[in-house]
């Protein structure tokens, strides 16, 4: 059973949680969706899964550029979704990629979720490791259930079947995703800044530039935070959020094969 598993990911969790699943499926390829670019992609697979973190209770917009202008996929491929959040939000954020692949015609045969620790740091900064690792060992064996699901590919199977406020939640979400471009306006830089251009390489937009040695922003943020929890010497800074509040990265993700991954 050949799989395709495509993610994207801000600050490795999904990354980590695509590895996993990986292992257990086995004969699988782990792909960044930002190394698409602008490609049309068809995936030679039996099995195709599309991960990714929630946010706002929804899919992050670069998830649904690469459903609607990438990938193109054949009738006879057994696809699925599986999301990862802090606390909510898988289930409205699988319907709206179940509705952006139903608009292309691909149907979504299952769809799963799994808790992982938070990266949202302007609500919180990082649990400790002990919380982490807690949550590690309970995604690892969600994770082993979720492999055994796909390797019997049931025509339909969702963690959650049903989506209550999934119309509020939607509302929510195109509220924050338009508030999410003004946000970027927000970040500063310390004088911790070593130019050492980490930020501008895991940014998955390119939207940050190097000006006279201090990164810039533009307009073009995925929110992912990628830039701000990475950054060695914790220099990049949010208005409204405390500068000593502790970053998150997942301990088992090197920031380079992220980096590595962007660029297929
Ligand atoms: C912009 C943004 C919005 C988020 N929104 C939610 C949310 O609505 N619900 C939730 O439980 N977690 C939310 N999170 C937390 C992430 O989904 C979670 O930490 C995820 O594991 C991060 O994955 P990554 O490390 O692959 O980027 C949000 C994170 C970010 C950066």
């Amino acid at each position: 059973m050949k799989t395709i598993l495509y993610y994207f990911s801000g600050t490795g969790n999904t990354l980590m949680l695509a590895r996993l699943l990986a292992k257990q499926l086995g004969d699988t390829k782990i792909i960044n969706v930002v190394s698409c670019n602008d490609s049309i992609v068809t995936p030679q697979a039996d099995v195709v899964g599309i991960l990714f973190p929630v946010y706002a209770f929804g899919a992050p917009r670069i998830i649904h550029d690469f459903i609607n202008n990438n990938l193109q996929i054949t009738d006879n491929t057994y696809v699925f979704s599986l999301t990862n959040y802090a606390s909510a939000g898988g289930p409205s954020a699988l319907k709206q990629v179940n509705t952006l692949l139903a608009a292309k015609g691909i149907q979504l045969n299952a769809g799963f979720g799994v808790p992982m620790p938070s990266n949202y740091i302007p609500f919180s900064g990082a649990e400790s490791q002990d919380k982490q690792n807690r949550r590690f060992l309970v995604s690892a064996e969600k994770i082993n259930s979720i492999a055994k699901i796909i390797k019997e590919r049931p025509e339909k199977y969702f963690y959650k079947k049903t989506c209550i406020f999934c119309f509020i939640t939607n509302i929510f979400y195109r509220i924050f995703m338009k508030k999410c471009v003004r946000d970027v306006r927000k970040n500063y830089v310390n004088d911790n800044c070593t130019a050492c251009g980490l930020c501008v390489k895991v940014c998955p937009t390119q939207n940050i530039k190097m000006v006279d040695k201090r990164p810039t922003w533009g307009d073009d943020c995925e929110q992912c935070l990628a830039c701000l929890q990475w950054c060695p010497s914790m220099a990049i800074q949010r208005k409204g959020v405390p500068e000593n509040r502790l970053r998150y990265q997942n301990p088992g993700i090197d920031v380079q094969d992220l980096i590595k991954d962007m660029h297929g």
